[in-house]
Parts: structure tokens; C-alpha cells; sequence
């Protein structure tokens, strides 16, 4: 424990740290990436994914509890990387002692829009959650269904068939997007990979991961919202009862 105290206090320490949590986030945000675009296949497909992501394990450790792990794993990534950004980026206060000095470095105001757009991505990661995982906001089109635990297309569809919600999404993508691009960057400058003949092969490659998670989350929302995929099919049920009731009423 001591060891790891010692390696902690130290500014290359903090600056591991965030860079492994760094990576966990990035494998998830890679992965989730990848996930969402089994809504391509349908509603089945993306809600079949979703329940065998809470199979994970399932003989052992029993339903759902492989994910919780993971949960607790990336929870504990988010709270470690951002802490130790706030420590890293006082002690650099700390050494650069007049405001004129810290304003001609330049390195600060990479500093300072990585403090701006990961506050908003984390923000976004908790307006996220209270919106797909626990249904505490629920904002859906008129004609779709609401919430519904394990509905995991249907909610998406429900919620993206309003124009704003999806529009908050792809600019939040944006945002996560050019945070990705940045911290990626700087990850490479920790651990020290960076070199003049290297640099423009590391960048242009963290500049591609980063526009492909950019086009993969966006080309949900998007779409959703314009039909370009299919509806789920408690949707259609529900659209074809209400035309039922309609023409029972003009009958009538
Ligand atoms: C358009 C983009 C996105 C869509 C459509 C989307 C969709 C979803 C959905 C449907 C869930 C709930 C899944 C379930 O209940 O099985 C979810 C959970 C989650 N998403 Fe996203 N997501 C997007 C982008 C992101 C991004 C960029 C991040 C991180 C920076 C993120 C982080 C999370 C987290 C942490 C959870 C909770 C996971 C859990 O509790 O199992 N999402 N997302």
C-alpha cells in the first residue's frame, strides 16, 4: 500500500493513472460503440445483445453480475481519472506561479479545454444513465411507448424520434469525440511514445478512432429520427391498434 502511495504522489504516478483509466474508458467507449450498432439489425438484435451482456458469466457468478462488475470497474475508472486530473492540474497551478506566465503556456489551454469538455462529457454520461439504464427521464415522440426496462431499441427509438434529443446526442458525440482525441494524444505523450517521426502516424491515427466513434454513435440517433431503419414492433402493434380505434370510431 505504501509503494503505491509513494508512486501516487508523484506527478508521472498521477499521470499513469489517468492515462490507464484512460484506456479502460477507451475500451468501453469502443465497445459500446460497436454494440449500439446492432440496432442496425433490428430491434431483436440490439435487445437480444443487451440481455447477453447481463448472461456474461451467468453459470458462476449468476445474472447480471458480470456487468455489475464491469460497472463497478468503469465507475472506478471515471472517479480515478477524474480526481486525478483535478490533483494534476493543481500541482501544475502550483508551478506556474503568475497568471501572465500560465497564460503564454500553451500547453494550458489544451489543459483547459480538456477541463471544459470532460466536465460536459461527464455530465452527459449522467444524464445518460438516468435516461437509458435507469428511465428517470424519459422525453419520447408522441406514438411511441415509454421506458421500458429492457426495451433497449424501442427506448432509443422512443427518445431519438424527437429531433432535439437526437441533435443533444450527435453534438454530445462531438464533444466526447474531441475529448477522446485529445486525451489519446496526451496518453501517448505519458508513457513517452511520442517522437517527431512518429508524431503525425499517432495523431492521424487517434484522429481516425476518433471520427469513426464520432460517425458509429451518431448513426443511431440519426437514424432513428429519420427512418432509416426499422420501427420496433411493439411500435407498429401499437400504431395499427390506434388506426383500428380510429376506424371503429368513424363507423360509428
Ligand atoms: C448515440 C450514442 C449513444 C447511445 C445511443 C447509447 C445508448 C445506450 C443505451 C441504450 C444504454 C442502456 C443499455 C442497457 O440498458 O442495456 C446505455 C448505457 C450506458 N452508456 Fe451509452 N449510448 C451512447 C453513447 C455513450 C457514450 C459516448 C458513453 C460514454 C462516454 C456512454 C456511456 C454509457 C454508460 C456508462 C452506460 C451504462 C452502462 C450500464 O449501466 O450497463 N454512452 N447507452
Amino acid at each position: 500500500m505504501n509503494r503505491l502511495q509513494t508512486f501516487y504522489g508523484t506527478s508521472i504516478g498521477k499521470k499513469i493513472v489517468v492515462a490507464i483509466t484512460g484506456v479502460i474508458m477507451y475500451g468501453f467507449v469502443i465497445g459500446h460503440m460497436l454494440g449500439n450498432l446492432k440496432a442496425f439489425g433490428g430491434a431483436t438484435a440490439l435487445d437480444q445483445y443487451a440481455e447477453m451482456l447481463r448472461e456474461i458469466g451467468k453459470a458462476f457468478l449468476g445474472h447480471g453480475t458480470f456487468l455489475w462488475i464491469a460497472r463497478i470497474v468503469l465507475i472506478a475508472a471515471v472517479i480515478g481519472h477524474v480526481t486525478t486530473v483535478i490533483l494534476l492540474s493543481r500541482i501544475n497551478s502550483a508551478s506556474q506561479p503568475t497568471r501572465t506566465i500560465r497564460r503564454r503556456n500553451a500547453s494550458t489551454l489544451a489543459a483547459k479545454w480538456m477541463a471544459i469538455s470532460g466536465t460536459l462529457v461527464l455530465l452527459f454520461i449522467i444524464i445518460h444513465i438516468a435516461q437509458f439504464t435507469l428511465g428517470w427521464i424519459t422525453p419520447h415522440a408522441s406514438g411511441t411507448t415509454g421506458f421500458e426496462t429492457g426495451m433497449v431499441y424501442s427506448n432509443l427509438w422512443g427518445a431519438f424520434n424527437i429531433w432535439y434529443v437526437a441533435l443533444f446526442y450527435v453534438a454530445m458525440m462531438a464533444m466526447v469525440c474531441l475529448h477522446v482525441y485529445h486525451g489519446a494524444w496526451s496518453m501517448m505523450q505519458t508513457f513517452g511514445l511520442d517522437a517527431p517521426d512518429r508524431n503525425a502516424l499517432i495523431r492521424g491515427s487517434a484522429a481516425a478512432i476518433a471520427i469513426s466513434l464520432f460517425i458509429g454513435f451518431s448513426a443511431v440517433p440519426i437514424a432513428m429520427l429519420t427512418n432509416a431503419i426499422s420501427k420496433p414492433p411493439a411500435m407498429d402493434e401499437l400504431q395499427s391498434a390506434d388506426a383500428s380505434a380510429i376506424q371503429i370510431e368513424v363507423i360509428r
